[in-house]
C-alpha cells in the first residue's frame, strides 16, 4: 500500500475516532432468509459466480522450487498445483486420465519427476502431460492416448499466492482472465511483498452454515465487542472502520487503540500497518488479514447449501519469524475469535431455519451492503454466459514466478 494511501486513510481514522462516527452505507437494507437457502440457489452461485472468480489455494511459499506441489479440493473438485521446471504454477484437476484414480493422494510434497499413478502407474510430468504408459505398445495405439493429458484448470500465481477458478476443464480460450479479477487489489498490494514471507501454519474447519453467513461475518466490526470480548478488549478501537470497494472487493481498516499516539505524529510519518488490521475481502470467498508481522488468509467455500469449510493459510513476514513466540500468541488469539466466528453463523443458520424472516444489514456494516451488490451484480452480468467443457480451461500463464 503506497505510503500516500497509508496517511489518507490514517487521517480518516483519526477523525472517526475524534468526532466518534464511523463509515457508513448510505441506508440500511433488508435482506430475505431465503438468499441463504437451496441447493438450486447454490448451484447458481456456483454457475454465475463462484466458478468464474478467483479463490486462494496456496501461498507461493509452498511451491517453492519445480515440483512442489499442493493438493486440495475447491467447488467438490480434486485438484493438483504445481511448480514446473520453467518456474511457473500449473493446476490440473487431480484424476488420472485413464480410468480416473486419484493421482496424488498427499496433501503436499515435491514430486521431481512429475505424478505416477498409484494403479496402473501411468506417468505424467509436471507440466500435465502424459508422459509414460506402461506396456503401451500392447495396450493403446497412438490415437487412444491422444488428448489423455491432465485436465488444466485456471490458475495464476500473483501477490505471493496462487489462485484458482474451480470451473470445468476442457479446451477454448479463458473468457475471463483470473488476474484481471485481481488487478483491483494492485495498487495495495504490489506493495505488500507477500510473496517473501513464509508458511507457518494453516487449518481447516467445517461448520453447518451458508457460505454466505461466513463471509458476512467478517465483513463488519460491529460483533468484535460482544463476540470477541477478548480481541476486543485488548486490540481494537470499538465501533471504528473504514469501508472501501476495491472493484468488486472489499478493503476494511479496523484501527487499534494505540493508532491514537498518531496523532502527535507528523503526517507524512504516519504509517497504517503497525497500528490497524488491514481486511480484504477478495470477492467472493477469500480474506486476507495484514497484520504487523503477519498475514492470514481465509478461504470459505461451500460444500452444501448449509454447511461450508473454512481453509486458513497463516504466513509470517521475515520479522514475524524473529518473535515466534509473539506469532504463536496471536495466531492462538485467531483461532480463538475464528472459532467464535463459526459459532455465530452456525447459530444464524439454526435461526433462518426455524424461523425465516427479513435480516437486517445495519449503516455501520457497509461490507455487507458492498458484497451483496457484487454478487447481484455479477450473477446477473454473467447469467447468460456459459460455464462449460467450450470455456474454461486453458491454464492461465501471466505472472507465474511472481
Ligand atoms: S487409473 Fe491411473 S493408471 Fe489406471
Ligand atoms: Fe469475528
Amino acid at each position: 500500500m503506497r505510503e500516500a494511501t497509508q496517511r489518507a486513510l490514517v487521517a480518516r481514522l483519526l477523525a472517526h475516532i475524534e468526532h466518534g462516527t464511523t463509515d457508513r452505507a448510505p441506508a440500511e437494507r433488508t435482506v430475505a432468509a431465503d438468499t441463504y437457502a437451496g441447493a438450486e440457489r447454490l448451484e447458481h452461485e456456483r454457475r454465475t459466480v463462484l466458478r468464474r472468480r478467483p479463490v486462494v489455494l496456496a501461498h507461493s511459499s509452498q511451491l517453492a522450487a519445480a515440483g512442489d506441489f499442493v493438493t486440495d479440493r475447491v467447488d467438490g473438485r480434486p485438484l493438483l498445483a504445481v511448480r514446473g521446471a520453467d518456474g511457473g504454477v500449473r493446476a490440473f484437476l487431480n484424476v488420472c486420465r485413464h480410468r480416473g484414480a486419484q493421482l496424488v493422494e498427499a496433501e503436499d510434497g515435491t514430486a521431481a519427476k512429475g505424478f505416477s499413478c498409484r494403479t496402473h502407474a501411468w506417468r505424467y510430468g509436471l507440466d500435465g502431460a502424459l508422459a509414460h504408459v506402461p506396456d503401451r505398445d500392447r495396450c493403446f495405439s497412438p490415437a487412444a492416448l491422444e488428448g489423455r493429458d491432465l485436465l488444466p484448470v485456471p490458475v495464476v500465481e500473483r501477490y505471493g499466492f496462487v489462485w484458482l477458478a474451480p470451473r470445468p476443464s476442457g479446451p477454448g480460450p479463458l473468457a475471463d482472465p483470473l488476474g484481471g479479477r485481481l488487478a483491483d487489489l494492485d495498487e495495495d498490494w504490489s506493495a505488500f511483498r507477500f510473496a517473501d514471507d513464509t508458511l507457518w501454519a494453516t487449518d481447516r474447519l467445517v461448520g453447518r452454515f451458508n457460505w454466505k453467513l461466513g463471509v458476512e461475518g467478517f465483513l463488519e466490526v460491529y460483533h468484535f465487542r460482544s463476540l470477541h470480548p477478548d480481541m476486543q478488549k485488548y486490540v481494537f478501537v470499538p465501533e471504528v472502520a473504514l469501508f472501501d470497494r476495491l472493484g468488486e472487493h472489499v478493503r476494511i481498516v479496523a484501527p487499534k487503540r494505540e493508532i491514537r499516539e498518531l496523532r502527535d505524529v507528523p503526517p507524512e510519518q504516519r504509517l497504517l500497518r503497525p497500528h490497524a488490521t488491514l481486511v480484504y475481502f477478495v470477492f467472493p470467498s477469500t480474506f486476507v488479514f495484514v497484520e504487523k508481522r503477519h498475514v492470514t488468509t481465509l478461504r470459505i467455500q461451500p460444500l452444501t447449501d448449509e454447511s461450508s469449510e473454512v481453509r486458513v493459510l497463516h504466513t509470517a513476514r521475515r520479522d514475524g519469524l524473529l518473535r515466534p513466540d509473539a506469532l504463536r500468541t496471536n495466531i492462538d488469539l485467531f483461532s480463538k475469535v475464528l472459532a467464535e466466528d463459526v459459532a455465530a453463523a452456525e447459530s444464524v443458520q439454526r435461526g433462518l431455519a426455524s424461523a425465516p424472516q427479513e435480516l437486517l444489514f445495519g449503516r455501520n456494516e457497509a461490507g455487507l451492503h458492498y458484497f451483496r451488490d457484487s454478487l447481484a451484480q455479477a450473477a446477473e452480468g454473467e447469467d447468460r454466459a456459459p460455464v462449460d467443457g467450450r470455456e474454461g480451461g486453458v491454464p492461465e500463464r501471466e505472472g507465474a514466478g511472481e
